[in-house]
């Protein structure tokens, strides 16, 4: 039997990139989160590791491991190599990817929303909106359509905060025992619309907005107030008004 040779950390990095059960974290802020929050890291590389120790102690002082002790120092050349634009951060990583259970994340009975991106077109905003979903406390991000909510750029935006809680892959809209909300123009305004508990909180796509299928099984509409000429506001920015218009609810 003839030894396959060990791939070299060029040949690891950019077969993570195909690879779904592993993902390509860019960066130092990703990686913050994703340690932060239980990632099991596989690779982590720098050019210059001190200056990953000194963006460490700026920015994450609460996380003891240094990463500079985790990082494999590379060449500048190299580093330059693993990634379409070089991070200016100075790291990257490969991590294990979550397995997410997609009927359990739905059926939770938690008082908590999902939010359900119906078919986003650009990972920067599949990735702003998982930030906003962390960040309120939403139980998880349901993502339909062909773009996959863990690929590099998708955790550059979300910070890595993919790894804060479940952001699941789903075909179609999931079926569920949730109060579908569609978020679309022209429906009720807030601030007067309760969110029900458990709601499946869904966003559209960013040219046409949500699917008619879904319009009509929804449970309910709500719109978020714009001024006269306005055409909409962007995906992330309305899921983040939308979570916090219930996350400020919740105060007593
Ligand atoms: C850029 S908008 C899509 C605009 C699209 N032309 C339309 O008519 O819906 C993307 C998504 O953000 C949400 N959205 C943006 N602005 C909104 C608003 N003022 N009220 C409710 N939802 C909004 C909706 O879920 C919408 O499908």
């Amino acid at each position: 039997m003839v030894a396959m040779p060990n791939p070299t950390l060029h040949d690891r990095f950019y077969n993570a990139r195909n690879d779904p059960s592993v993902v390509v974290i860019e960066g130092f802020h990703p990686l913050k989160h994703a340690f932060r929050f239980g990632a099991e890291l596989l690779e982590v590389v720098s050019p210059d590791p001190s200056a990953l120790a000194d963006l460490q102690s700026e920015y994450a002082p609460d996380i003891k491991t240094p990463f500079k002790d985790l990082a494999q120092p590379v060449s500048e050349e190299l580093f330059d190599r693993l990634a379409p634009v070089r991070p200016p951060t100075g790291v990257m990583a490969i991590a294990r990817r979550p397995v997410v259970d997609l009927a359990a994340l739905l059926s939770n009975k938690a008082p908590v929303p999902v939010v359900l991106l119906e078919n986003p077109r650009n990972l920067f905003n599949i990735g702003a909106a998982v930030r906003a979903s962390a960040a309120a406390g939403a139980a998880g991000v349901v993502n339909t359509g062909n773009l996959d909510p863990w690929k590099p750029a998708a955790l550059t935006s979300g910070v890595g905060l993919q790894f804060a809680i479940p952001v699941a892959q789903s075909e179609s809209l999931p079926q569920c025992d949730r109060p579908l909300v569609a978020v679309d123009l022209g429906g009720e305004t807030l601030p007067d619309f309760h969110i029900p508990d458990r709601a499946l909180l869904a966003f559209g796509t960013e040219r046409q907005g949500l699917s008619q299928e879904l319009l009509e099984v929804a449970d309910h509409r709500v719109s978020i107030p714009m001024e006269n000429g306005v055409s909409s506001l962007n995906l992330a920015t309305s899921v983040a008004v939308i979570l916090y218009h219930w996350k400020l609810a919740q105060q007593p």
